[in-house]
């Protein structure tokens, strides 16, 4: 294993107090050279600046001195010299992640929430997290372990672990003090750096988690959280089959969520036309205390997996219930004469 050793980047220098957790003085306060704002024209247009003493902000409708931003309190309106007016802002975290220099797929800040809230990641915890990737989770999560907490973040790839390192120091304005980013890979650094049963959650964003299953059953502490995001359902199954077969975790929860945005225009009032329809989905589990075997949940219908089932897509493998050649004789009979249910 090796740290990452890419220097450090602040673009910022922030008025620190010093008492204030890391990153949070470079969110408030007046508009800083240096500093991103979102530039929103009266058409709903957006554009981001990064201010510069003297620089300007062209379009072809005249231009807008960035020196008429600096200074300004956050949300105020500008106007350029043509006399259009921009609402100008400070990005948020959302807005960051999604325009941030990226060199694998992000974490989108809907799943970063799910994922901050159900695998519990509290102030001061213990977590360890792989793929770092561009680093959008990263963020989410050191927000949630605050600078008291420990974040271990693994990633195999150097490009990746240094592009994620520019961002995590671009948000929080320089190194987070709970941060450590370590490169190779996961399954096999994780045990090496971590005492076992000392890491409260583990989040592993990657192509293969099934591969890590007895690194994280080592490092986990009893009763701890280990989440998931996979971007396939075949992940999501095999992911979740390895963990039951282990026994080492509590039966895994799967879900996926979709957020669709509103319309909101006088009495036209419905849901965009457009909408990010898949992200990745998520699973869940807990590790069980060493030794306990895991609680099998009672199922209405029985239904078994054999290695022939997995391969063989037939219906009792996907979970349909057979049904009888005389049922099916019978609906074909009420099909022919067109009966139907009562309602
Ligand atoms: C989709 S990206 C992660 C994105 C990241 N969560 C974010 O929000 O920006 C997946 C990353 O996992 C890394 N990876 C895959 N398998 C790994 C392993 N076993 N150990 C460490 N890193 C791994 C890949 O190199 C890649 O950078």
């Amino acid at each position: 294993m090796t740290e990452s050793s890419t220097p450090a980047s602040s673009a910022l220098a922030p008025e620190t107090t010093g008492a204030e957790p890391t990153g949070a003085a470079i969110r408030r306060g007046p508009f800083r050279v240096g500093e991103r704002v979102q530039l929103t024209d009266e058409r709903g247009r957006m554009n981001t600046i990064t201010l510069e003493a003297g620089g300007a902000f062209h379009t072809h409708k005249g231009f807008l001195n960035h020196d008429a931003v600096i200074g300004l309190p956050d949300g105020s309106v500008v106007t350029n010299t043509a006399g259009h007016q921009y609402q100008a802002l400070r990005p948020l975290l959302s807005d960051f992640v999604l325009s941030m220099p990226r060199g694998a797929a992000v974490v989108y800040p809907k799943d970063a929430g799910q994922i901050v809230t159900m695998a519990d990641i509290f102030p001061g915890a213990r977590v360890v997290e792989a793929g770092v990737g561009s680093g959008a989770l990263s963020i989410s999560l050191l927000r949630g372990v605050g600078d008291g907490g420990y974040l271990h973040s693994f990633e195999r790839r150097k490009e990746f672990a240094d592009i994620a390192r520019g961002n995590v120091e671009t948000i929080f304005g320089g190194p987070h003090p709970a941060w450590r980013i370590s490169l190779g890979d996961f399954q096999e650094e994780v045990v090496k750096a971590e005492e076992p049963g000392s890491v409260d959650r583990v989040v592993l964003d990657m192509l293969a988690p099934w591969e890590c299953l007895d690194a994280v059953a080592t490092v986990l502490a009893p009763g701890g959280v280990w989440i998931n995001y996979v971007a396939t359902a075949t992940q999501l199954s095999r992911t979740a089959e390895a963990i039951r077969a282990d026994g080492r975790f509590t039966e895994p929860d799967a879900w996926e969520s979709m957020v669709r945005g509103w319309h909101l225009e006088g009495l036209a009032v419905r849901p965009e036309h457009r909408m990010v329809g898949h992200t990745g989905f998520l699973l869940v589990t807990r590790r069980l205390a060493e030794g306990v075997a895991p609680l099998i949940r009672k199922k209405r219908a029985k239904t078994e997996f054999s290695e022939e089932d997995l391969n063989a897509w037939t219906p009792e493998s996907v979970g349909e219930r057979p049904v009888s050649d005389r049922k099916l004789r019978r609906a074909a009979r009420d099909a022919r004469a067109g009966r139907q249910d009562e309602a």
